[in-house]
This record gives C-alpha cells, sequence and structure tokens, in this order.
C-alpha cells in the first residue's frame, strides 16, 4: 500500500498516548477481503492490555473533563482538519482492509470527520437549564456533565466512520474513550489514533485497543466498573449479549444493531428516481450496511415497470476491486459472509424466488464478491424476508394496498431504517407516521447525515447517533436545588 503519509499505517495498539505492543507480544493477521493478501500484523491484546487502556482512560477523564469545552473543540478541530488533509491516504487504507470502492471510502471518511466538526461546535453548547422552583426560598438548576470513560464497541462496515460518530460526541462531552474497532478492520482505527495523538489529545484521552479476542475485550469492558457507558454498533445477537453484561455495573449502554429495512415504491411514485433509490440504498457497501433496503414492496400497477428498469441499472453496476476506479461493487468481508447470502438465496430459490440477475459469486469459488443479485417471486416464508440480509441481494415483493404494505413493511422485530416514494402527501404523512422505525427515507435512498438523528427502535436498539441529540447519551443531568434563599 503506497501512501503519501506512511505515519499513518501503523500496526500497534494506542494506550496512555503511545503506541504499544500487547503485554503477550501476540499478534493477528489483517487480510485484504479482495485477493486474500496478508496486509499486515497487528497488535493482539489481551484482558491485562484492556484494563490497562481503562485506567488510562480513567485517569485522564479528570484532566479531560475540566478542559474549558472551546479548549476540548479546537483540539478536536485539529484531529477534523487532520483527518480530511489525509483523506486519500485513510480512505486507501479503508478500502484495502474493507474492500468497499474508493470512491465510497473518501465518502466514508468525509462523513467520519464531519461528526468530529460538528460535536466539536456542539461542545460549546452543553446547556443547563434553570427551572421556576417549587417554594419561595428555593431555586432550581441544572448542568449537565460527561458520563464518565466510555467503551467504543466498532464494526468493520465503517471502520472509521462509526468510530468517530461515538468518540467525538463523547470527547466533546468531556468523557474519555477505549476504542475496541473490529479485528477484520483495525488499521482505520489505529490511522485515526495517530491522527489524535497529532491533534494534541492529552494521553489517554483516546486509546484504541486492537485485538482478535473481541469477546474478552467485551467482557472486560462491560464489567469495569470504571467504565460507565457502552456504546455498541454491530449485530443484534451481540448487542444483547453486551447489554446483559452491562447490567451488574449499571452502565448507560447505546445500541445501533441490526435492520431489515423496507423500501416502498407506490403506485404514484417517480419510478427512474425509486430505482436510483433503491439501488443506493440497496447495494452501497455491497449490501453490508445495517440500513441498506432488505425488503424492497413494488406496488401491483408499477411492479413489472419497476421490476425492468431496476435489474436493469442492477445490472450495470461495475464489479471488482474497490481500488479500481468506477468499481461499485466489491468484496464481501468475509468467507462466512458470503455464505450466509448464499444459503438466503438458495432458500429462496428452494420456496419458488426468480433469480432475474446475479445470484453466484463473481468468478472462482475463492473469491469473495457476490454478484448484485435481484430476486422476483419472493413471499414472507423466506429468509430474504424475514432475515437480514447484509449482502448485495435484492427480493422484491408485489403488494396490493398502502395497508398491507405496512402490515408488511413493520412485520418484524427490527426498526432501523425504512424507505419509500411516492407522491400523495397525505398517504406520504401516513405512511411516514405508520412506520415502526426510527428514520424514514421519503423519496430517497440516502438518509445518513452528521445533522441528523440515527437510530432504531425495538431490537434494532436505542440512542441516537449525530444531530443535537447525539451529545445526550454522554451526559448525565445533575439537578441541584439551591434552599435557604429568604
Ligand atoms: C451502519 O451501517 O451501521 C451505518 C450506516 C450509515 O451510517 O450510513
Amino acid at each position: 500500500m503506497h501512501l503519501t503519509n506512511s505515519d499513518l499505517l501503523k500496526t500497534q495498539a494506542y494506550v496512555n498516548g503511545t503506541f504499544t505492543e500487547a503485554k503477550s507480544g501476540a499478534t493477528f493477521d489483517v487480510i485484504n477481503p479482495y485477493n486474500g493478501e496478508q496486509i499486515s500484523k497487528v497488535t493482539d491484546c489481551g484482558a491485562a492490555d484492556t484494563e490497562s487502556a481503562i485506567q488510562a482512560a480513567s485517569a485522564a477523564f479528570k484532566v479531560w473533563r475540566n478542559y474549558t469545552a472551546g479548549k476540548r473543540a479546537r483540539i478536536l478541530k485539529n484531529w477534523y482538519k487532520l483527518q480530511i488533509e489525509n483523506l486519500e491516504d485513510l480512505a486507501l487504507i479503508l478500502s484495502t482492509e474493507q474492500g468497499k470502492p474508493l470512491a465510497e471510502s473518501k465518502g466514508e471518511i468525509k462523513y467520519g470527520a464531519s461528526f468530529v466538526e460538528w460535536f466539536a461546535e456542539e461542545a460549546r453548547r452543553i446547556y443547563g437549564d434553570t427551572i421556576p422552583g417549587h417554594a419561595a426560598d428555593k431555586r432550581i438548576v441544572t448542568i449537565k456533565q460527561p458520563v464518565g470513560v466510555v467503551g467504543a464497541i466498532t464494526p468493520w462496515n465503517f471502520p472509521s466512520a462509526m468510530i468517530t460518530r461515538k468518540v467525538a460526541p463523547a470527547l466533546a462531552a468531556g468523557c474519555t474513550v477505549v476504542i475496541k474497532p473490529s479485528e477484520l478492520t483495525p488499521l482505520s482505527a489505529i490511522a485515526l489514533a495517530e491522527l489524535a495523538h497529532q491533534a494534541g489529545f492529552p494521553p489517554g484521552v483516546i486509546n484504541v485497543v486492537t485485538s482478535s479476542d473481541a469477546k474478552t475485550i467485551g467482557a472486560v469492558m462491560t464489567a469495569s466498573p470504571l467504565i460507565r457507558k457502552i456504546s455498541f454498533t454491530g449485530s443484534t445477537r451481540v448487542g444483547k449479549i453486551l447489554m446483559k453484561q452491562c447490567v451488574d455495573t449499571v452502565k448507560k449502554v447505546s445500541l445501533e444493531l441490526g435492520g431489515n429495512a423496507p423500501f416502498i415504491v407506490f403506485d404514484d411514485a417517480d419510478l427512474d428516481k425509486a430505482v436510483a433509490g433503491a439501488v443506493a440504498a440497496k447495494y452501497r457497501n455491497a449490501g453490508q450496511t445495517c440500513i441498506c433496503a432488505n425488503r424492497i414492496f413494488a406496488q401491483a400497477d408499477i411492479y413489472e415497470a419497476f421490476v425492468e428498469k431496476f435489474t436493469k441499472a442492477v445490472k450495470e453496476q461495475k464489479i471488482g476491486s474497490g481500488l479500481e476506479a468506477g468499481t461499485v461493487i466489491g468484496p464481501m468481508i468475509e468467507e462466512k459472509a458470503v455464505q450466509f447470502v448464499e444459503a438466503v438465496v438458495a432458500d429462496a430459490k428452494e420456496k419458488g424466488g426468480q433469480v432475474l440477475t446475479g445470484g453466484r459469486r463473481h468468478g472462482d469459488s475463492a473469491t469473495l464478491i457476490y454478484e448484485p443479485t435481484v430476486l422476483t417471486e419472493v413471499n414472507r416464508e423466506m429468509d430474504v424476508y424475514k432475515k437480514e440480509i447484509f449482502g448485495p441481494i435484492a427480493p422484491v415483493f408485489k403488494f396490493e394496498t398502502e395497508a398491507e404494505v405496512i402490515e408488511m413493511a413493520n412485520d418484524t422485530n427490527y426498526g432501523l431504517a425504512s424507505y419509500f416514494y411516492g407522491r400523495d402527501y397525505a398517504r406520504i404523512w401516513r405512511v411516514a407516521e405508520a412506520l415502526e422505525y426510527g428514520m424514514v427515507g421519503i423519496n430517497t435512498g440516502m438518509i445518513s447525515t452528521t445533522v441528523a438523528p440515527f437510530g432504531g427502535i425495538k431490537e434494532s436498539g436505542f440512542g441516537r447517533e449525530g444531530s443535537k441529540y447525539g451529545m445526550d447519551d454522554y451526559l448525565e443531568i445533575k439537578y441541584m436545588c439551591w434552599g435557604g434563599i429568604e
């Protein structure tokens, strides 16, 4: 990998302001999912290393929380600027370890950095209240204070932006952090740590614990009384385990978990725009985002026309290495992810589903590229209806009425993102209100932005990231009752 700034390709954990090996000396391999080659060996931290990071974060909290908001904001702004200055290198590291097309990686670095800029600005706006008192001699005031040390456990599908989306509000609020990045994509996290080091964060404010043993690190973080909050993005299965583990120390928890997003096309929709929106919402990162359209529903009158245009657009996507110009669909993250989508497609075919395009690996059996796939003749007995696919598979269901599609859209334990296209404004309001989801895209397939609250309901989790609400999860409200004011 040729970087302009070779300092960014570090391979060690970052604890208490120092890049460091594991106490055991262990390392693990980071693999390029496009060609299966080893990119590097990375420090494999264990429980003792994680304890050290937590201790460092706890000591640093006493200092960092007392910085003025302006001083914290200035260091966050430095970090933001460094991310933008190193955009090309950060994107190259990201695409190499994660596989997504370079254009998407550049978009992710900008998206990730925008959280740092936004929360640097929000740091100065952590306001309290004065509340009209309940007695003549009393005055009531609230202040907001940082929760303490935060454990941030982040996924491989957005190795950079999911870190900054958690860490920037935490740091702005005055918290310190211990980050456990995915073992599949630790290099982006270490590169962010290097830039944080250059930005001037005091030692211990940001710590990155790289490890192949997520279970052990998660157990240490959740058991530690020094960690006051866990923020996790990942599967619903793991989110539930972490939530249970946080019970004994009664930690604050935010969870951004799985989804099963409906994407509804009503008969009055602008079909070309709906097709473009569906392609964007389905195939971003080869279908590996929590908010990817999972089930596409097209109304009977426009079903055939939609399927035809959609399939044509899906076939036009260039498949290949994320580092080649023009690639839209890169490899999936690992073999078991491909096997999962193969099983989901096989299940649909067994139950009568028709493959209009794709439905197989692209090339030999060793490749992790799965062709963008469109399925019709699908029904609610199939896994494509019930499970989060997390791959480039688009089942298109036919529906007749608004009531029917709302019932099907909400027929899931998940409640993260949802989308629909239509023009009738009364129906738009009805449908937006009826969808049991934390986020609704109306006539758009792209809803992610720093300035809006990202998060789900039901088994998709709780807590909001980004926007003015994104800071709340890292703050405690303290109420002061002043008496004796005669
Ligand atoms: C996710 O997949 O968890 C994040 C997607 C996004 O922020 O757009």
